[in-house]
C-alpha cells in the first residue's frame, strides 16, 4: 500500500516539482512516510519544490508537543526529507481565534493554488480528515467536536483517554474535494468501513462517502478478501 502510494506521489513530483500535497497523519501513512524518505535519501524524489498542507490539527496542543500532528509530520517526513520548513503549512492548535485561524488555512490553500495530490486516511466511523459523521458536510476549514468512537480510537497514542484532545481544527469537505486528486488509503483493519464509504450511500454519516464522487480517486488498501 504505502509502496503504491510512494510511487504515486513521486509521479506527481516529477510531473510538478512545484506540486501541493495534502498529507494525513495517523498510522496508516506512516509506511509512506518512511518509504519517501528512503526515495528522498536515494535520490529518487526531490521536495525542494513541494508545499504541504495537512488535513487537521487538535486544538491545544502545541507544534512541540508529541501528540500533535505538527510533531508527528516533523519526525516523520520533514525532517528527513529536503523539504523547506516554510513550504509546510498545519493548522495552529493553539490559535486564540479559531476562527481567523480557519479563514487563515482557506486562503493559505487558496493562494498555494489549490492542493495537487490529497493523501487521506479513514477513521473507523468513516471521517476524513476530522469531518465527523454529522447531519451535513462542512465546507471549509472549521473546529469540529471529535466522535468518541475517534477520540477512544486516538487514545491509543496517548497516556490515557482523557488526554485525548476533544476538539480538532480541520480542513472541510469542499476543499478536500477541490483538491485535484484524491489517494485514500485504508489497511485490513478498516474494511468495514471502507466497503460502506465505497459502495454504500453518499452521506455525511459517512463523510468519506462522498470520495466516490471525486473524478480522480485513487483507494489503495490492504485487504484480506476482495471488496
Ligand atoms: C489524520 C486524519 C484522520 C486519519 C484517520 C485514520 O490526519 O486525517 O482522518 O486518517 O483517523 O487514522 P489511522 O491511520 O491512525 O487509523
Amino acid at each position: 500500500m504505502s509502496c503504491i502510494a510512494a510511487d504515486f506521489i513521486i509521479e506527481q513530483i516529477r510531473e510538478k516539482p512545484a506540486s501541493n500535497l495534502g498529507l494525513a497523519t495517523g498510522s496508516t501513512p506512516l509506511g509512506l512516510y518512511e518509504r519517501l524518505v528512503d526515495l528522498n535519501r536515494n535520490g529518487k524524489v526531490d521536495f525542494s519544490k513541494v508545499s504541504t498542507i495537512n488535513l487537521d490539527e487538535y486544538c491545544g496542543l502545541a507544534p512541540e508537543h508529541k501528540q500533535s500532528y505538527g510533531y508527528y509530520m516533523d519526525t516523520n517526513l520533514f525532517s528527513k526529507v529536503n523539504i523547506k520548513k516554510k513550504n509546510t503549512h498545519l493548522l495552529n492548535g493553539l490559535a486564540s481565534d479559531i476562527d481567523a485561524e480557519c479563514k487563515r488555512y482557506d486562503h493559505l490553500i487558496d493562494s498555494l493554488g489549490g492542493i495537487d495530490l490529497q493523501i487521506l486516511g479513514i477513521g473507523f466511523n468513516g471521517h476524513i480528515g476530522f469531518n465527523e459523521p454529522s447531519d451535513e458536510f462542512v465546507r471549509n476549514t472549521y473546529c469540529v467536536k471529535l466522535a468518541r468512537k475517534t477520540i477512544t480510537a486516538n487514545s491509543r497514542f496517548f497516556n490515557s483517554v482523557s488526554q485525548v484532545p476533544r476538539f480538532a481544527l480541520t480542513m472541510g469537505i469542499y476543499t478536500i474535494m477541490m483538491s485535484r486528486k484524491l489517494i485514500l488509503l485504508a489497511d485490513a483493519n478498516k474494511q468495514d468501513i471502507l466497503t460502506k464509504a465505497l459502495y454504500g450511500s453518499i452521506t455525511p454519516k459517512v463523510p468519506a462517502s462522498i470520495c466516490s464522487l471525486h473524478q480522480n480517486l485513487m483507494v489503495i488498501c490492504c485487504s484480506g478478501k476482495q471488496i
